[in-house]
């Protein structure tokens, strides 16, 4: 196949055409952080904090979801982009019930990891926060979409790898959240309970509940086989 060549934060990268900047970065050990990108499906690029800088371009690019091309000049980790996914990781704070104690996903969760990072305590943003009723209509998968950041990843491995579609987004704005036909129970779906949606999920989102409240995964077992990060 063709071959690009491109510059990635000094490294000079050769890959395919037909992967993103998040990629060729991740293959040469140069990792961007990312929340809604999942390696198993299409790119998303609704969360923003892969964002990075290319030469000639005219704004900020989303890693997960542009293409390399040949002779890119790609900065992946300047000030101005630290600066700006910490505003991304104290917007998405500003409406999480950071409850990290008691929550299940804590130790396995992507944005708490991305906060530790950036070094982000607090959000400066106070504003409207959601508070939907929990959902555990089935024995197995709990949803909780206080914690929810919209990144889609449970409603696209259940379409894109599952080929089963039980999700999508729902409402609109502030009120979109991924949900059933008709906030139908899992039950009264397609859903095969078979749990997929789960373990993408970068917060407490969605989770499984039969091991709810008697221990979190182990580190080791940290979302590797979702993320590919
Ligand atoms: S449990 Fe399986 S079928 Fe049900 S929503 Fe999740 S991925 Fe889709
Ligand atoms: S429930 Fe989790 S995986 Fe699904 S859209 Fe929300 S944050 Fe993403
Ligand atoms: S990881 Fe790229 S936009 Fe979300």
């Amino acid at each position: 196949m063709e071959q690009v060549r491109l510059n990635i934060d000094g490294v000079e990268v050769t890959t395919t055409p037909d992967r993103t900047i998040l990629e060729a970065a991740r293959e040469v050990g140069i990792r961007i952080p990312s929340l809604c990108y999942d390696r198993r499906m299409d790119p998303f690029g609704a969360c923003r904090i892969c964002i990075v800088e290319v030469e000639g371009a005219r704004g900020l690019l989303p890693a997960c979801a542009t293409r390399v091309t040949d002779g890119m000049v790609v900065r992946t980790n300047t000030e101005e982009l630290r600066r700006i996914r910490r505003t991304i990781i104290e917007l998405l704070l500003s409406d999480q019930p950071r409850d990290c104690m008691t929550c299940e996903s804590a130790g396995n969760c992507e944005l708490q990891d991305l906060a530790y990072e950036y070094g982000v305590k607090e959000s400066r943003f106070s504003g409207e926060q959601h508070h939907y009723e929990v959902l555990a209509d089935n024995p197995l998968i709990e949803r909780d979409y206080d914690k929810c950041i919209l990144c889609g990843r449970c409603i696209r491995i259940c379409r894109e790898v599952q080929g089963v579609g039980v999700y999508d987004f729902v409402n609109r704005g502030f009120e979109a959240v991924p949900g059933t036909p008709y906030n139908r129970p899992l039950t009264e779906t397609p859903c095969g309970l078979c749990g997929p949606c789960v373990s993408p999920c970068p917060t407490g989102g969605s989770v499984s509940l039969p091991p709810k409240g008697e221990g979190r995964p182990c580190c080791c077992m940290n979302q590797q086989e979702a993320v590919g990060s």
